[in-house]
């Protein structure tokens, strides 16, 4: 337990157990709310009595995770938009406007909303829209939902943003190659833009999560037998990275593998080289690649 907890978390448990999360009464807005772990973090943080708002781009999706939270007691508003219509007056330019209309702020971003490609690069040549979409859901989506609560969080002098990231950012995978770069962008944007709010009470949080089963990772045969979270377990990371306001988390292996790629580059290099060639292409990854 203590190996996932920061020493803040820890302090609140142990020291004072019966304290109020800090996201009760507040306003937190959950994209991707509608399966995996961003559902399962929805759940969570309405069951510390804050106000949910569940973004999805499928349409009936987000009404079914509010009358799950509603059946618990809890608060939600449901919202579809699909965050990659990026364009001046476009689906997440409107979400904006509609949010601040009917709740006057959002508190609390969380920033999960996501696709992951596992795809090697042989099969990658004539599909540069993999780049592209990977750029639009993992960054472009974000930044500027990120873009239109900022200011009014800076002008309230209360925010914090958690991005659901990758160990990836950390561990540079092969197979991973747009995913991951789309997930660092987000990463390293947020890192820089909470120095220039930090003095505003506003911040961002990095989530660096290693294999989790949900929906996206359930197509990679390999991964099925590997050890990986629970979304609830996910979610449990989430509200802490929530209450807890750290820079980063990030898992152990994550950690050293940031070190190794650091250290001993081109042996990092030869080691993922190795174990890339046990895991091959997922029959779907293969299947979509004949594909246009
Ligand atoms: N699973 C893992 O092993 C793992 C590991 C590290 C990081 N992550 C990250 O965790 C996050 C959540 O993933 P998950 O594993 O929980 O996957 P998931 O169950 O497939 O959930 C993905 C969510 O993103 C939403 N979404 C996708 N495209 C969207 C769009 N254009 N507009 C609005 N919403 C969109 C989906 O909503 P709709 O279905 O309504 O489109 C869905 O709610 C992702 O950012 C992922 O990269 C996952």
């Amino acid at each position: 337990m203590l190996l996932f907890e920061t020493p803040k978390a820890w302090a609140r448990r142990v020291l004072r157990p019966a304290a109020p999360s800090p996201l009760a009464g507040r306003t937190v807005l959950v994209t991707g709310a509608s399966s995996g772990i961003g559902e399962a973090t929805a759940v969570a943080v309405a069951a510390r009595g804050a106000t949910v708002l569940l973004v999805a781009r499928r349409a009936d999706e987000p009404a079914r995770v509010r009358e799950r939270i509603e059946a618990s007691g809890g608060r939600a508003a449901a919202y579809v938009c699909d965050l990659t219509d990026v364009a001046d007056g476009g689906a997440v330019d409107l979400l904006v406007k509609r949010v601040l209309d009917e709740h006057g702020a959002v508190d609390y971003l969380v920033n999960n909303a996501g696709r992951s490609i596992r795809r090697s690069l042989s099969l990658s040549y004539d599909r540069f829209h993999d780049v592209e979409r990977s750029m639009a859901i993992n960054f472009l989506g974000p930044v500027r939902l990120t873009l239109g609560l900022l200011p009014s969080m800076r002008e309230r002098r209360f925010g914090h943003v958690v991005n659901v990231v990758t160990w990836g950012v950390q561990m540079k995978a092969p197979k991973f190659t747009a995913y991951i770069a789309s997930k660092t962008a987000l990463d390293v944007w947020s890192r820089a833009a909470g120095r220039e709010t930090y003095g505003d009470n506003v911040t961002f949080t990095n989530v660096r999560f290693a294999l989790v089963h949900t929906p996206m990772s359930a197509p990679t045969e390999a991964y099925r037998r590997l050890p990986g979270r629970s979304p609830e377990e996910a979610a449990a990371t989430v509200v802490r990275a929530l209450e807890d306001r750290p820079v980063t988390v990030s898992t152990l292996p994550g950690r050293v593998g940031e070190v190794l790629n650091l250290v001993a580059p081109r042996l990092s290099d030869a080691a993922f080289h190795r174990l890339d060639r046990r895991m091959p292409d997922s029959r779907a990854a293969q299947a979509s690649a004949r594909k246009p």
